[in-house]
């Protein structure tokens, strides 16, 4: 059984259970490594039911030292899985879920009052993306362990942010009355999907219909370069986020939880 879904492309390292009977894969995350100043790794997949033996194995091959950190993402109802991960120490962090839309089944016309004209981020409004950015960082995976703390996941993120626009990737922002009052992050990975990977609203401009106008001005964009269909990830637990994009007409799929092992 394929225990976690993976999207990157990172080389993996595979360890081997002393057994011999089964085998759990691996990667070291560089990134989130060198942003915590510790190791970080992530455990993919595990191919017998002894969770308990093959991470041993891991533990042992890789020798973790105070501060290092492993993670791993579970479907939500792989409930065997998630009770051998939480008596080998992992602990709960988030539960997450996979918006998704067709873009030729939406219905644009029902949305056309939330429709605006949005620009792409440029070296003078970048700055101002990351300041609304800093505030949507509370609610999202690094920040809420409190092992890693507010200063090293907001460094991360940051990072992240900006080694995104770095590389080109679509940062789209939404003016009110001269000001940013919210942004898009996307990635389009082929001619037909692109990926919501982040959005933030100036929280003073929150609960004026703005959160409405950004997620429609948002797909309104992505229809008029021909994208087909957007995905994205999200946590259940940002209901505002999660009844924005069900208004919208997102439907959802594949609930996973992620859960954090952390050395003290
Ligand atoms: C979600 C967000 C965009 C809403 O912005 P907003 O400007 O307050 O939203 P709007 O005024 O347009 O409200 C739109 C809908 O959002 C939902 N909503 C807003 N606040 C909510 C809350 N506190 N709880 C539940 N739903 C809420 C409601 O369905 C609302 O529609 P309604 O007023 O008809 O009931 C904003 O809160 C935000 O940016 N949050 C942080 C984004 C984030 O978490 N990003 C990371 C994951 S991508």
């Amino acid at each position: 059984m394929k225990l976690s879904f993976d999207t990157s492309d990172t080389p993996e390292e595979i360890v081997r259970a002393a057994s011999g009977e089964g085998s759990l894969t691996y990667r070291q995350r560089p990134f989130e490594s060198e942003c915590f100043e510790n190791r970080t790794f992530e455990v993919l997949d595990w191919d017998t039911r002894d969770f308990a033996a093959l991470f041993n194995a891991f533990l042992s091959t890789v020798q973790l030292a105070t501060g290092d950190l492993v993670y791993l993402r579970l479907p939500a109802d792989a409930i065997a899985a998630i009770k051998a991960a939480e008596e080998a120490g992992f602990y709960f962090i988030e539960s997450s879920i996979v918006p998704f839309i067709k873009l030729r089944n939406w219905d644009r016309a029902k949305y056309r009052r939330f429709i605006s004209p949005m620009q792409p981020a440029c070296p003078s409004t970048i700055d101002e993306v990351e300041e609304i950015a800093r505030a949507t960082f509370r609610g999202l995976r690094f920040n809420l362990d409190p092992n890693i703390g507010d200063e090293r996941a907001d460094r991360r993120y940051l990072r992240w942010l900006r080694n995104a626009y770095e590389a080109g990737e679509d940062i789209q922002v939404l003016k009110h009355h001269e000001r940013i009052a919210g942004f898009s992050l996307l990635r389009f990975d082929s001619n037909d999907t692109a990926i919501y990977r982040l959005a933030g609203m100036r929280p003073d401009l929150k609960n004026a219909g703005l959160g409405m106008m950004l997620y429609a001005s948002t797909m309104a964009s992505c229809q008029d370069r021909g994208v087909k269909h957007i995905d994205g990830g999200i946590s259940m637990a940002n209901t505002p986020v999660l009844n924005v994009m069900a208004g919208l007409g997102f439907l959802f799929r594949d609930p996973t939880i992620v859960f954090h092992y952390y050395v003290r």
